[in-house]
């Protein structure tokens, strides 16, 4: 394949997304301004005005999305009057209604959240990460972000029970069972939807950056070599380097010249490899058993 193409764009992504092609990107990965949050930097909307703010964006991004194409949404509700605010989960039923399915959430597990006391509750270690699909048949290569299986699983399966052997129907009566036996043997095994990765703050100059491995993860999932990415609230450039590394081609808009340049000189840096300032790394650290 040639050179990936990555284009960032300046303006905002309410005008941006506009300009481009119906039905021509594989993969949406972004994180938008959480609601009232960095104020002093980009800005933010109300939690109560969040929805109808967030609605016509989804509404674009349904008409740029291929069938077969996924949106993957980051965003964590905040905390307002001492309980978390309702607009993530508005967000999802009112995306429903404009026609999207909810087809999955996945769970950002924040390894190294910093420690603190708050009179009513714990430190956040954890976001969402919510699927959005146009239809139930969408591209997933499950292949690409398998793990390894791991000492406590191989010990495990060195002693299988009687069950194990055979089909063990679910007791719940979801109609699903599993059959242990079938995984002795493999090197291994497909992920749980908890991704363990830890922030990242080196080599940023952005105040809510995304770990690399992040987007990278889901652009293996959904996308093959040559697809195109997409990322609206495009901040630091993370989805577009992990694209680019991935040679997938990408799309990000920004509405601040000033991460707009930056991204600019980042894509630079990163087509030099020698000169490259982001280091390589692991994409999925699979969960240690207790
Ligand atoms: C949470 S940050 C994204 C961080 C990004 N994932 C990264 O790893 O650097 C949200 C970004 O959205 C941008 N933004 C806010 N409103 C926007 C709009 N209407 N159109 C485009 N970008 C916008 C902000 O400038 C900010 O950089």
């Amino acid at each position: 394949m040639n050179e990936p193409i990555i284009r960032p764009l300046l303006g905002d992504c309410r005008e941006v997304l506009r300009t481009l092609d119906d039905e021509s990107i594989d993969l949406i990965v972004t994180s938008p301004p959480y609601a009232d949050q960095r104020k002093n930097t980009y800005g933010g909307i109300h939690p109560d005005d969040y929805v109808a703010w967030f609605l016509p964006i989804a509404a674009e991004l349904q008409r740029v999305l291929k069938p077969t194409g996924t949106f993957i949404l980051n965003i964590k509700e905040r905390v307002v009057k001492g309980e978390r605010h309702t607009y993530v989960l508005e967000l999802i039923l009112a995306m429903r209604r404009q026609g999207w399915l909810w087809t999955e959430e996945f769970i950002w597990h924040k390894k190294n959240s910093y420690p603190g006391k708050w009179p009513n509750r714990f430190r956040d270690a954890w976001e969402r990460l919510l699927q959005f699909n146009k239809q139930r048949q969408f591209h997933m290569y499950q292949e690409a972000v398998m793990v390894p299986m791991g000492d406590w699983a191989r010990k495990r399966l060195k002693n299988l029970s009687d069950t194990d052997k055979i089909r063990d129907e679910s007791r719940a009566g979801s109609g699903f069972g599993k059959r242990v036996a079938n995984w002795v043997g493999r090197e291994k095994v497909y992920p749980t939807n908890v991704l363990h990765m830890a922030t990242e703050t080196r080599n940023r100059n952005h105040s809510a950056a995304f770990p690399e491995a992040l987007p990278a993860w889901f652009i293996k999932l959904f996308t093959q070599e040559g697809d195109w990415v997409l990322d609206p609230f495009m901040g630091s450039g993370t989805t577009l380097r992990a694209a680019y590394r991935l040679r997938r081609n990408a799309i990000g808009i920004d509405i601040m010249e000033t991460y707009y340049e930056q991204v600019k000189a980042s894509l630079k840096d990163l087509q030099t490899p020698q000169l490259s300032l982001f280091e390589a790394q692991e994409a999925y650290e699979p969960p240690r058993p207790e």
